[in-house]
C-alpha cells in the first residue's frame, strides 16, 4: 500500500501527522509524496478557525471525485474529525478511516478492518508511544503534553483534543536522546500550555523542572510553544534564564489588551497581570524575544477596547504576532452566547492591527543591526546565493552561502533587517549538520496562513 498524509493546523499536528506515518511505515506501508501516487490518502485536519474547516471540505471533495474515478481509501484524523461537524464531513465525502486525536494508534486496526473504520476515544497508549526519530531533520518537535484544561470561550481545542494530560518525563527524555542521536539540533517541546506541564499527575516536574532537565540532553537549542500567561510561574522564568541551550524567546498568546474582552474571553488574567509577567522576564532575561498570538474582532469588542489592544501592543513591543479575526466556532460558549460582529469591522482592525506589528518588527529588527544572532540554517533560501534558517528567537534569517555552505548552527552579525526578515554576516560556525534536510517547515505556527 501507498499513503500520502496532508497535515494542516498547528506543530502538534505535524507531530501527530508523524507519529501516524512512523506506525504505518512500521506496517509496511509505504509513504509517497502526492496523492496521485497513494491508494491511502489520510488528511490531518485542524478546527481552530473556520477557514481549516473549509479547506478540509475542498480537500475531501477532490478525493471523493478520486475515489470514484479510480478506488481511493480516504481518511481524515486530527481535530475536526472529533467534532460533530467534522463527522458530518466525513459522512458527506464518504470517508473510510476517521481518527480523533486520541485514537491515533488505531491506525493498524483501520487499515485491517475491511469496512469504514471511525474511532473517537482518547486513549492512554498515544501518550506513552514514543515514535522513531523523524530522519533527516535539523529542527524536531517533540509533544510533552496533549490536550487543555483551559476554557478560553471562543476556542474549540478542548472539545477537539480533551483534558491535559501530560507525558512522564522519562519517555520525553528517551524521545530528545534519540533525536540528538539523529542529528537534530533544535527541539520544540510542545503542548496547548506548556506551563502547565505536570500539573495532571503526581510526581511530575513542574515545566521549569522539565526545562532544566531537557537542558542536559545536550540539543543545541530548546523551544517550547505555547504558553498560557496565567501558568508562567517564577520557577519557569528563572528555568529559561539559567539553561544556556534555552532560546530567549518566548511565545506567549494574549488574545487582547482589553480586561472587559479578556474576562469575556475566559482568559483568567487581566492586562496588569501579562504585562507584569512580561516585566518579570524581562528582568531575569536581558535579551528576550516575544512573539504573542491577538484574536481580534472578540464579540463586544469596542473601538476603545481595540485600542487597548493596540496600546497594549505599544507597550511590550513584540518581535512578532500571529494576528488572527474571531472565528465563531459551533461548540464553543462564544458562539453559543454571543453575537458575532460584521466582517468589514474585523478586517478593518485587524489591517490596522497588521500595520502596528509591521512598525514594531521594523523597528526591534533593526535594532538588531550590529548585533549577533545565532542561527540554524535549514538549507537553500529562493534568494539565489542565500542559505534560509531562523534565530533563537525564530526572525526568518538569510546568511550567504559562501559563508553558510551547509546547513547547521552559525552565528552572525545582522547586517540588514525588514520587518519579516534579517540579513546576516557569518561570524563562527557553531555547529554544522552531518546530513543535508530533506525538508523544510516554518518555524512557527503554520496556522496563520490557513
Ligand atoms: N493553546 C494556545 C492556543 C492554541 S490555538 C493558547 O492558549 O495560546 C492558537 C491560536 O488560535 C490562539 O492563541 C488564538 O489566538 C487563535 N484562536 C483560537 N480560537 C480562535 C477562534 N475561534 N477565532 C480566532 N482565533 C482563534
Ligand atoms: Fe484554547 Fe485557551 Fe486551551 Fe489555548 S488555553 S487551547 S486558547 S482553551
Ligand atoms: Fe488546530 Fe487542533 Fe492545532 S484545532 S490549531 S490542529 S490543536
Amino acid at each position: 500500500m501507498k499513503a500520502h498524509l496532508v497535515t494542516y493546523g498547528c506543530q502538534m499536528n505535524e507531530y501527530d501527522t508523524h507519529v501516524v506515518e512512523s506506525q504505518l511505515v512500521a506496517l509496511g506501508v509505504e509513504l509517497v509524496k502526492a496523492v496521485e501516487e497513494a491508494d491511502f490518502v489520510l488528511v490531518n485536519t485542524c478546527a481552530v478557525r473556520g477557514k481549516p474547516v473549509d479547506k478540509v471540505r475542498a480537500v475531501l471533495g477532490n478525493l471523493r471525485k478520486t475515489k470514484r474515478e479510480r478506488g481511493l481509501l480516504v481518511g481524515m484524523m486530527g481535530c475536526l474529525a472529533q467534532l460533530e461537524e467534522g463527522q458530518e464531513i466525513a459522512k458527506k465525502y464518504d470517508v473510510d478511516i476517521l481518527l480523533g486525536p486520541g485514537a491515533l494508534l488505531d491506525i493498524g486496526a483501520a487499515l485491517e478492518s475491511n469496512k469504514r473504520f471511525w474511532s473517537m476515544a482518547f486513549k492512554d497508549d498515544i501518550h506513552d508511544f514514543v515514535p522513531p526519530a523523524p530522519q533527516n531533520k535539523l529542527s524536531a518537535h517533540l509533544t510533552i503534553q496533549r490536550g487543555c484544561d483551559h476554557h478560553c470561550t471562543y476556542c474549540i481545542v478542548p472539545e477537539t483534543r480533551g483534558p491535559q494530560v501530560s507525558r512522564h518525563p522519562d519517555l520525553i527524555l528517551r524521545e530528545l536522546d534519540s533525536l540528538v542521536e539523529a542529528g537534530a539540533l533544535e527541539v520544540t517541546l510542545l503542548g496547548q500550555n506548556v506551563n502547565s506541564y505536570g500539573k495532571d499527575q503526581t510526581g511530575y516536574p513542574d515545566f521549569g523542572d522539565l526545562l532544566r532537565m531537557v537542558g542536559k540532553s545536550g540539543i543545541p537549542r530548546i523551544k517550547f510553544t505555547t504558553s498560557h500567561p496565567m501558568d508562567f510561574s517564577d520557577n519557569i522564568i528563572e528555568a529559561i534564564a539559567e539553561t544556556p541551550n534555552v532560546c530567549k524567546f518566548i511565545h506567549l498568546p494574549v488574545q487582547s489588551g482589553s480586561n472587559k474582552v479578556l474576562k469575556q474571553m475566559g482568559r483568567e488574567y487581566t492586562r496588569e497581570w501579562y504585562l507584569e509577567r512580561i516585566e518579570k522576564m524581562r528582568s531575569l532575561i536581558p535579551r528576550l524575544f516575544i512573539s504573542t498570538d491577538i484574536i481580534v474582532g472578540f464579540p463586544n469588542e469596542t473601538e476603545d477596547d481595540f485600542l487597548e489592544t493596540v496600546s497594549l501592543y505599544d507597550a511590550v513591543q513584540y518581535d512578532s504576532a500571529f494576528m488572527f479575526i474571531y472565528s465563531a466556532r459551533p461548540g464553543t460558549p462564544s458562539y453559543k452566547h454571543f453575537a458575532d460582529m460584521p466582517k468589514e469591522i474585523k478586517t478593518e482592525r485587524l489591517n490596522r492591527l497588521i500595520e502596528r506589528q509591521k512598525h514594531w518588527s521594523q523597528l526591534k529588527n533593526s535594532r538588531l543591526i550590529g548585533q549577533e544572532v545565532e542561527c540554524l540554517i535549514r538549507g537553500a533560501a529562493y534568494e539565489p546565493s542565500f542559505m534560509e534558517g531562523h534565530t533563537e528567537g525564530n526572525h526568518p534569517v538569510l546568511l550567504p552561502v559562501a559563508q553558510a555552505p551547509v546547513p547547521g548552527i552559525y552565528r552572525a552579525l545582522v547586517e540588514h533587517a525588514t520587518p519579516h526578515m534579517l540579513f546576516g554576516k557569518v561570524t563562527e560556525v557553531v555547529k554544522q549538520a552531518e546530513f543535508m534536510p530533506m525538508q523544510l517547515h516554518s518555524p512557527v505556527f503554520s496556522s496563520l496562513d490557513l
